[in-house]
């Protein structure tokens, strides 16, 4: 089986095809999710809540992250392998380095960083060592306390504005890959047409380049799923069909639908 580049993934939105990606934590699932097809998976500080079972992210270190991207690796050995940098693991530049090289090390093909463009300078400095770097902006979750719950952002003109003004610099700092989290669909598909780079939206509606999404919400095992999440277990009955289905929708545009999304 060939191996999952991010040059593939450029490939993908040159050619508007859009892209299913999901989060994974251990090597029986990353497994299961490759066979079925799945390319692109992200080891997510969510575990600290899928896994650890805490209210936010905020306690993640990175070699819990390091941990679980190696035992994604070892299932998925294939697959587009995105790693988080936990909050405050990117405090000061040579934290930066040495806590994405654990995470390369691990088995990433590219670090993500939540932030705006005060990461210009970490992304440039990463990307000038090799280290690829996907941004995270919207619904940032490490700033739970300044946002004060999670929600959906650029609702307003001006914070919509800041959306994409950041993300152009983002990009022009090097950024290779950008998740947009919980923005309205317009929004996401003026940055997604503003950014050569792909684009993978949660929450942010049918016209990013990718999707993303969380395996639990996908599974149906989250109390309180988010409006924008699907369970795809309840409508196919086993994990196999389950994750197909995800694909396909997502492939032929089927979800998130209207439903699933903020306009
Ligand atoms: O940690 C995570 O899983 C994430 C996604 C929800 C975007 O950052």
């Amino acid at each position: 089986m060939k191996s999952f580049f991010l040059s593939d993934l450029f490939s993908f939105k040159k050619n508007n095809h859009k892209f299913a990606a999901i989060t994974a934590y251990d090597y029986s699932f990353s497994k299961l999710f490759s066979k079925q097809g799945i390319n692109v998976m992200l080891v997510g500080d969510s575990l600290g809540m899928t896994i650890q079972g805490k209210s936010n992210t905020l306690s993640v270190t990175i070699n819990q992250i390091a941990y679980h991207t190696r035992c994604v690796r070892k299932g998925a050995p294939n697959s587009f392998i995105i790693a988080d940098m936990p909050f405050m693991s990117f405090s000061t530049l040579e934290k930066t380095y040495s806590n994405a090289a654990t995470l390369i090390k691990s088995g990433a093909n590219i670090i993500k960083i939540e932030g705006y463009a005060w990461l210009c300078e970490t992304i440039r400095m990463l990307t000038e060592r090799s280290v690829p770097v996907c941004g995270h902006i919207g619904l940032t979750p490490q700033a739970i306390n300044l946002l004060s719950g999670y929600k959906i952002q650029g609702r307003d003109q001006k914070t919509a504005d800041k959306l994409i003004k950041d993300s152009i610099e983002l990009e022009k700092a090097g950024m290779k890959l950008l998740v947009l989290e919980c923005v309205p669909s317009h929004l996401a598909k003026i940055i997604t047409k503003k950014l050569s780079i792909p684009v993978i939206g949660i929450g942010a509606g049918s016209e990013t380049d990718g999707q993303l999404i969380v395996m639990q919400d996908a599974l149906g095992i989250t109390n309180n799923p988010p409006k924008f999440t699907k369970n795809f277990l309840i409508q196919t009955g086993n994990l196999n069909d389950a994750i197909s289905l995800y694909i396909q929708e997502v492939e032929n545009g089927i979800y998130p639908d209207q439903k699933h999304s903020f306009i």
